[in-house]
């Protein structure tokens, strides 16, 4: 069974919903997590929480990401961030699955649980399972004081303030944040350079204006949202740092719009799901400015000469061409932060595709805030 969280008790204000108002809470709800954590001086985060000295921290060498559903996906992005700032492998899984693997826990294996709520059944049996063998677990968790937080060795609250709507937006954002923290820190106590922390830094001050930036082209957005809300099946793709991104905007599309959403790793499609390209299918592909782009680029054109509608979320001066297209641009940050800035525009476009259909918002069919029984 699932526990909901009744809206009533929270005020939406002059929002038509809880989901509006929380993605429009983004820039204030970064600004929060990061307050007192930023060491400029060193390049650093200050993670008091996580209670590890930097002898401790020094000797993981591995991480593991366990979260579900969106904080499954938000968890492979913070897997990128912290292989690319702190070299240390890293992976993401479903928490649902993890203990059902008989899964083998190794004393230098950081182990990240991740959950809004800190109370979904899936995250919290993961955890106490890795505990239970003697791993230790951090948790990234926003309801402060709930079943997760309790049971994990040291973590980071991500001051999202509450969240009523069942597709969450601010607590994930959030998530992404904590998980560029985690990443500095384990970077600086290994090889990451303090240039390079303190350029993180910067790019994480401008984030919350950035989010802001987007938001304020919501009308654009609720337009594309109009034609995308049509198809009865849509995919979303990218590649490397962009799937997980791909995958998220997918989850939101599904969660409220009702509409098949998949996604797919752009370099995928051609061993299989182009076939379904048509006229019918849009497809919503997330293409940054990184060394992919020219390849990401070339798989928009296998999708055009099928003549599948595309949308694109890209950075300015990316060049397509002629490739007739609707595109979303969102401002450039250091690469490593660039799945936040793709996400946003997803949420919103979801948002408004599901208000164009007329759905309940936030509260969508078959699903609850929290899924607290197995
Ligand atoms: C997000 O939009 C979803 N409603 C859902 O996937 C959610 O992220 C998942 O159930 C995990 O919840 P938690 O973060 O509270 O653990």
């Amino acid at each position: 069974t699932e526990v909901d969280v009744d809206p009533a008790s929270y005020d939406a204000g002059e929002h038509d919903s809880f989901m509006h108002k929380e993605m429009l809470e983004q820039p204030a709800a970064a600004e929060r997590i990061l307050r007192g954590r930023l060491d400029e001086r060193f390049g650093t985060a200050h993670l008091g929480g996580l209670n590890m000295d930097a002898r401790e921290t020094r000797e993981i060498r591995r991480v593991k990401i366990l979260g579900c559903g969106s904080a499954y996906y938000v968890g492979q992005m913070g897997a990128s961030l912290i292989e690319d700032l702190a070299r240390i492998p890293a992976d993401a899984e479903a928490a649902s699955e993890f203990r059902y693997r008989n899964p083998i826990i190794e004393h230098d294996t950081l182990y990240v649980a991740v959950s809004q709520s800190g109370e979904t059944i899936d995250t919290l049996l993961a955890v106490q399972e890795i505990r239970r063998k003697g791993g230790r677990v951090i948790g990234l968790v926003n309801v402060v004081g709930s079943a997760v937080a309790r049971e994990c060795d040291g973590g980071i609250y991500l001051h999202a303030g509450p969240e009523v709507a069942v597709a969450s937006t601010k607590a994930l954002t959030n998530m992404f944040v904590g998980f560029a923290l985690l990443a500095l820190q384990l970077g600086r106590v290994r090889d990451l350079s303090i240039a390079d922390g303190q350029r993180l830094i910067a790019g994480l001050t401008r984030l919350p204006g950035q989010i802001e930036e987007i938001l304020a082209g919501e009308d654009a957005l609720a337009e594309m949202a109009t034609g995308l809300a049509g198809a009865e099946s849509l995919f979303f793709v990218g590649r490397v740092r962009g799937f997980p991104v791909a995958r998220e905007g997918a989850q939101k599309f599904k969660e409220i719009s009702y509409r098949h959403a998949e996604a797919y790793q752009t370099s995928e499609l051609k061993h299989g799901p182009l076939a379904l390209i048509s006229t019918e299918v849009p497809t919503v592909a997330i293409v940054p400015d990184d060394e992919l782009t020219d390849r990401n680029i070339a798989a928009l054109h296998e999708i055009a000469a099928r003549r599948g509608p595309l949308v694109v979320v890209t950075h300015a001066g990316v060049d397509l061409g002629d490739l007739d297209v609707r595109r979303i641009d969102v401002p450039r940050n250091e690469r490593e932060l660039d799945p936040i800035l793709l996400t946003i525009p997803l949420q919103v476009l979801a948002y408004h595709a599901a208000l164009t259909l007329g759905h309940d918002i936030d509260k969508p069919r078959n699903l609850a805030k929290s899924v607290t029984v197995e």
